[in-house]
């Protein structure tokens, strides 16, 4: 049996083949987002992987809706598995925001699915790290949104040099749009169209874009010469000011060739991309103001803004820059039982050094003395530690083949911190 097409198996380091994941990357990866996170005042919410179909059909736009796992469940329920968190958190907090003071500042790590063609660093299941924040129209919270998505990126080692954010601005578009259009009115349907065309510019021919832009009553030229003079909205450059005075400004710059594929933004959207260019976008959101009013059914009218960094393209960014760090089981100690009269007094030891919360292993049966060394070298343990005749403990430091004899008591500190200190 073979696991789906476009789904992963993570397995724990060092991984047995390219083709499957790294459980350990994952777990890292996962650290470093919820610590960024927590830095900046964000709580963990979560919600279901499966929700209703409607849910993703009328609010993501028609991209992800083709893109959707949908069936028909027993109870004859049209539901999706989510392609997105935005529709879910937008649900969750329209159902309950009076519980909570504004501005909300959330978080999760959810797991998406969606039936993409199967491509570099397109896959049909990833994980997101998504962070919103709801109840505030000032341009400032899309400033802070964005600092976290630098410091996130930062906190894997990457520089302005590796990364950017492309900011742009659907109401730049939008007056764009209606300059060409005058008896356009908002979230129109050819206004989308036109997004869309937009959003795909740097992966259409100019010729295709050109007769699909002549279609809606614009010329390329015109398009282009907007891009190219990317001058900042009023708003876009209150964010720059805000980012530059954080010492950001290196890390951000105007550019409206990025618009966003969902249909529900609505202000200020923005991209990040590896300098060079090789890859997919790593991470992608935006204002969407409207969103918490559509799915309330006009109940909740709240301001709304957030973004989804994937893991698939950071990974293959971080493999790539060298900037992945060597995994290993993280063992502080293992346990020899060099005589196996000693195997009860060592087992006490070692249900005491993990009560002290130290990582230990241990030879389950009896095994020669160098069989059970080989052991600790392959789990890459730090030190080793055995039980003596006179119930005193040998304590060697595997690195740097220090060793010290300590009474039981004692070795939990001897063993705590890495190798080297
Ligand atoms: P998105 O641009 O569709 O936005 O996805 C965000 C990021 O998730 C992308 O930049 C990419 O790194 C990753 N990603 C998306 N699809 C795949 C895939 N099939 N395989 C691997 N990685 C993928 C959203 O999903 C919005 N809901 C983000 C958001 C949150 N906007 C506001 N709040």
């Amino acid at each position: 049996m073979e696991r789906l097409p476009g789904f992963r198996d993570f397995y724990p380091e060092p991984i047995p083949h390219k083709d499957v994941g790294s459980a350990d990357a994952r777990q890292y990866i996962f650290g470093k987002w919820r610590a960024a996170a927590r830095r900046y005042g964000f709580r963990e919410y979560d919600g279901p992987p499966l929700e209703s179909l409607e849910l993703f059909t009328t609010k993501s736009g028609e991209e992800i809706v083709g893109q959707l796992y949908n069936f028909t469940d027993k109870g004859d329920r049209a539901v999706a598995l989510r392609p997105e968190m935005t529709p879910t958190l937008a649900r969750m907090v329209a159902a309950h925001e009076r519980a909570y003071k504004k501005p909300i500042k959330w978080f999760a790590l959810p797991q998406l699915f969606r039936y993409e063609r199967q491509q570099k660093g397109r896959l049909r299941e990833h994980f997101q790290f998504n962070a919103d924040i709801f109840g505030e129209a000032d341009t400032a919270a899309d400033a802070e949104l964005i600092a976290l998505l630098i410091d996130t990126l930062r906190s894997f080692g990457l520089t302005a040099e590796d990364f950017v954010i492309r900011l742009s601005s659907r109401n730049a578009w939008q007056e764009f749009y209606k300059r060409g259009v005058p008896s356009a009115g908002h979230g129109t349907g050819g206004e989308y169209q036109f997004y869309q065309v937009i959003d795909k510019l740097e992966r259409t021919s100019p010729e295709e874009t050109e007769k699909k832009l002549a279609a809606l009553g614009f010329s390329l030229d015109a398009v282009n010469g907007f891009i190219e003079a990317g001058e900042p909205t009023v708003e876009l450059k209150a964010m720059l000011d805000n980012l530059t005075a954080r010492g950001l400004g290196d890390f951000v710059k105007v550019d409206y060739r990025v618009i966003r594929g969902l249909a529900y933004y609505t202000g200020p959207v923005f991209e990040a991309f590896d300098r060079k260019g090789e890859f997919r976008a790593i991470a992608g959101g935006g204002r969407y103001d409207n969103l918490v009013k559509l799915i309330s059914g006009g109940k909740v009218n709240l301001p709304a803004l957030g973004f989804g960094m994937g893991d698939v393209v950071l990974l293959e960014l971080l493999k790539a820059r060298g900037l992945l760090p060597q995994f290993d089981g993280g063992v502080d100690v293992f346990v020899l039982i060099e005589h196996e009269a000693l195997r009860l007094e060592s087992l006490k030891l070692i249900q005491d050094l993990r009560a002290a919360g130290r990582v230990v292993e241990y030879s389950f049966t009896p095994a020669k003395p160098d069989k059970q060394f080989k052991r600790a070298q392959e789990l890459k343990a730090a030190h080793t530690a055995s039980v003596e005749a006179d119930s005193k403990v040998r304590v060697r430091n595997l690195l740097t083949r220090e060793e010290k004899i300590v009474m039981p008591e004692e070795v939990g500190k001897l063993v705590g911190g890495p190798p080297s200190s």
